[in-house]
């Protein structure tokens, strides 16, 4: 039976009426339509204490945040956009998924990331790239399609709706796409340690027997 897929989405900003939030939250249904159980972390709604790297004490926000990304297969990101970056509390958020470095598998190995920016300018793609550079660092595997959103003020209203159907569709399509992708890894072998290790073992076949094979 095919292993149920879970995304979740991380996003959103500190303002009471989020574009971002919105967008992730579109995205999500995307993600549902294509199968996957979906949950979202609203980084107002979480609250997290800035990043501290000698914490004594996870507080219950974070755990939150560290569990749910750890047992989701794929998961959406959504930020503003704030002076040609992402937001500080976004930053926020993933400074604090450095709890996830001795989890098995660590940090957002062989997840898969849909990202999402929304801007009050022409563009938001500074925003995006940011968060691409974020999923490599911590192991993740973006998907090629990206939402920047620009102008967001024109695209949702104050309830978080949408009249502009090619974001809605495009948004949706982003939720697919993770799922999709997340699916595909999940039929795979986690790439653990062993895993990597058992890889560079397997020796490449002689020219004999890749002949041998050919002939098959
Ligand atoms: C502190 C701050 C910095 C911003 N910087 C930019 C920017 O550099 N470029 C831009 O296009 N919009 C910028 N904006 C506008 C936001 O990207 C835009 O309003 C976005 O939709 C906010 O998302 P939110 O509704 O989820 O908070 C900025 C807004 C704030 C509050």
């Amino acid at each position: 039976m095919a292993k149920e897929i879970k995304v979740v989405g991380l996003g959103g900003s500190l303002a009471e009426q989020s574009s971002s939030l919105a967008a992730l939250k579109i995205a999500l249904e995307g993600a549902q339509e294509a199968g996957a159980q979906t949950a979202v972390l609203d980084i107002r709604e979480l609250d997290l204490p800035m990043y501290a790297p000698d914490a004594n004490e996870v507080p219950q926000s974070v755990r939150r945040l560290c569990d749910e990304v750890h047992s989701a297969q794929g998961l959406l990101w959504s930020s503003p956009l704030y002076h040609g970056t992402i937001s500080g509390s976004f930053k926020n958020a993933l400074d604090w998924l450095q709890l996830l470095s001795d989890r098995e598998p660590a940090y957002l190995t062989d997840k898969v990331v849909g990202l999402i920016s929304t801007a009050g300018g022409t563009q938001g793609l500074q925003a995006v790239n940011t968060m691409e550079f974020v999923v490599r660092a911590l192991r993740g595997w973006a998907v090629p399609l990206v939402i920047p959103i620009p102008q967001a003020w024109r695209v949702f209203d104050s309830l978080g709706h949408t009249h502009d159907e090619k974001i809605a569709e495009q948004l949706h399509a982003l939720g697919h796409e993770v799922t999709r992708a997340a699916r595909q890894f999940a039929s795979q072998v986690i790439t653990t340690p062993d895993a990597q290790q058992a890889e560079a073992e397997v020796q490449p076949l002689s020219q004999e027997e890749a002949a041998a094979t050919l002939k098959e």
